[in-house]
């Protein structure tokens, strides 16, 4: 199979490009392609010719999104239909990398695929918007949604959270906001897998089991085996410009109709934790 992938250099990209292995696989970042730019998107995609398009490249700033929404939706929203355009006139089949925070998170108990999208943020917006654009121009592409995304080769949860405990005594963590961390080693494995099973539609892909920040945290440093105290705290107390939903745990319904199970996140944190010491030496 031939594959490319828009978003390479971020944190989900460099674990597919790990990953993904036996195809023929072609990893593109912003400095090879800026995804709002629809004749060099056409340009590159009619080059690589690929049967599989992972559309990983986002503005994943979700506190910028709020104070720069133009970039927001001209990289989120129509940077992704420039790809969905080049991947139809080529033949190639698209899986778009979608969020939990395309809902509101009023629910309490895990949103469905077809639960109804009501974004609260400026990021959450330019994903839903995406998604409502892309099922219109290519209506079989796969839009995967994931949350709470962790992995090495990058900035995320766990790495702040070591950091911090690493020189801190304690922590204060939000513990009023649900949702599924994901290990960007599974996802990848699940993306080529719903790639090789031609997956189409919206499916839910994070790991199993949900927790909150601070739930969340509690594990991390209990994990490295550190003393640091972390004490829960409301968003309130914590105020950040993006709102965040309070419930987005996504059901695995749809990815176990794809023939896919995620490992628990706890078992993920274990491993991420074995995987960062290694890559720090
Ligand atoms: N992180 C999470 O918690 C989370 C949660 C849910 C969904 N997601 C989604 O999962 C996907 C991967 O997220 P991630 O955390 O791996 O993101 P990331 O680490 O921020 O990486 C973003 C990638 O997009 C590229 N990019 C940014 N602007 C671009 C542009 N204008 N044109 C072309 N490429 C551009 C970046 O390239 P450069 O490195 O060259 O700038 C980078 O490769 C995204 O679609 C994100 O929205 C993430």
């Amino acid at each position: 199979m031939k594959a490319t992938i828009f978003g390479a250099s971020g944190l989900l990209g460099k674990a597919l490009m790990r990953e993904w292995s036996g195809d023929d696989v072609l990893g593109l970042g912003s400095r090879d392609v800026d995804i709002r730019d629809p004749d060099k998107v056409r340009e590159v995609v009619e080059q690589a010719r690929p049967e599989w398009i992972v559309l990983a490249a986002a503005y994943t700033d979700v506190d910028g999104c709020e104070s720069h929404p133009d970039l927001a939706f001209a990289v989120n929203r129509d940077g992704p239909v420039n790809v969905a355009r080049a991947a139809k006139r080529i033949g190639a089949k698209l899986l778009f990398l979608s969020s939990d925070y395309v809902f509101d998170g009023k629910k309490t108990s895990p949103y469905e695929t077809q639960d109804a999208r009501n974004p609260q943020s400026v990021y959450g917006r330019s994903k839903a918007e995406a998604e409502v654009r892309l099922l219109d121009e290519v209506p079989e592409c796969c839009i995967a949604r994931t949350s709470w995304l962790f992995g090495t080769g990058g900035k995320c949860f766990p790495d702040t959270i070591l950091k911090l405990a690493a020189n801190r005594p304690a922590l204060d963590v939000v513990n009023d906001q649900r949702g599924c961390p994901t290990y960007s080693v599974d996802l990848s494995r699940a993306i080529v897998e719903l790639c090789r099973r031609n997956a189409g539609g919206i499916v839910h892909v994070n790991n199993a089991g949900d927790c909150t920040w601070f739930e969340f945290a509690r594990e991390i440093v209990k994990g490295a085996g550190l003393a640091t105290d972390v004490r829960p705290v409301s968003s309130q107390q914590m105020a950040r410009p993006a709102p965040r939903p309070a419930y987005s745990v996504l059901s695995s319904k749809s990815l176990q109709q794809n023939g896919i199970t995620m490992p628990t996140w706890q078992d993920a944190l274990q491993r991420y934790l074995r995987e960062r010491n290694t890559a720090r030496g």
